[in-house]
């Protein structure tokens, strides 16, 4: 029988395991650039809060957009753009992403950071609150992928509103859907819980979609719930 000091050893091997086997990864399929660096220097410098996608999950989110053949790509919460470099990355010629912000000092950053990573000729930054803005997004509609990644209560209205705005085949991605008690009802849930876990728990049941959640984030603690709209 291992003494408690031996487990503790032994978990802390493993997670410098999962550490090194991620940085590994990281290494060999998702190296950022210095368009990616510079777009958290600039987040860094501005105050902004550093909490972005992780680049396994930037890379998660490239290769979803080829397997559905994105060409228009919606972002609800762009932060300083480090995701939206990710995905304006793996649109094709021509291709269009939209990003929505309800911070206009964000919305510069943003800007700011597509510009150096030279995507800013296929992207656009809408400035407001993503529940306003979605209704106009219906004529420029179906978006092939949307991520979701702004505030966390209105995730099930945000889900609605994805469903809207795609196509079967499109993909629906959410960050934030693994962390806390996201992924089971519980009595003591906070409203941010609840509302993830709602998002969850449609997600999971929906005729029209196949999903999965994902642990994928750094420490495995947090991760994407991934939906793919059914073609049938
Ligand atoms: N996707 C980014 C991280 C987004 S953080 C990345 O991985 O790089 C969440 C962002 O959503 C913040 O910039 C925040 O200002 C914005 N946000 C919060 N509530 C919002 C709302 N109601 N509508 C639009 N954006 C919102
Ligand atoms: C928070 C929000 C996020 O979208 C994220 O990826 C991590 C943290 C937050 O509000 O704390
Ligand atoms: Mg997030």
């Amino acid at each position: 029988m291992p003494n408690d000091y031996e487990d503790v050893t032994t978990l802390q091997q493993q997670a410098q395991t999962r550490r090194e086997i991620e940085q590994a990864i990281t290494q060999l399929f998702a190296p950022e650039d210095e368009a990616l660096r510079s777009a958290l220097a600039s987040a860094k410098e501005a105050g902004l809060p550093l909490i972005q996608i992780s680049p396994i999950q930037g890379k998660l989110l490239q290769l979803l957009a080829a397997a559905c053949n994105a060409r228009k790509i919606l972002e609800i919460g762009s932060l300083a753009g480090y995701s939206g470099i990710w995905l304006a990355r793996a649109l094709p010629a021509g291709g269009r992403l939209i990003t929505l912000e309800i911070n206009p000092k964000h919305a510069e950053v943003v800007r700011d950071s597509f510009k150096r990573a030279g995507v800013a000729d296929r992207s656009e930054v809408r400035v407001g609150k993503a529940l306003d803005l979605l209704p106009q997004l219906e004529g420029e509609a179906p978006f092939d992928l949307v991520f979701i990644d702004a505030d966390k209560t209105p995730y099930p209205q945000y889900l609605d509103w994805a469903l809207r705005l795609t196509r079967p085949g499109s993909i629906i991605v959410a960050d934030n859907c693994v962390r806390g008690k996201r992924l089971w009802k519980a009595a003591d849930q906070d409203e941010v819980e609840a509302s993830v876990y709602e998002y969850n728990r449609r997600a999971a049941s929906d005729p029209r979609l196949v999903s999965l959640a994902l642990a994928i984030d750094n420490d495995a603690t947090d991760g994407f719930t991934i939906s793919v709209v059914r073609q049938d």
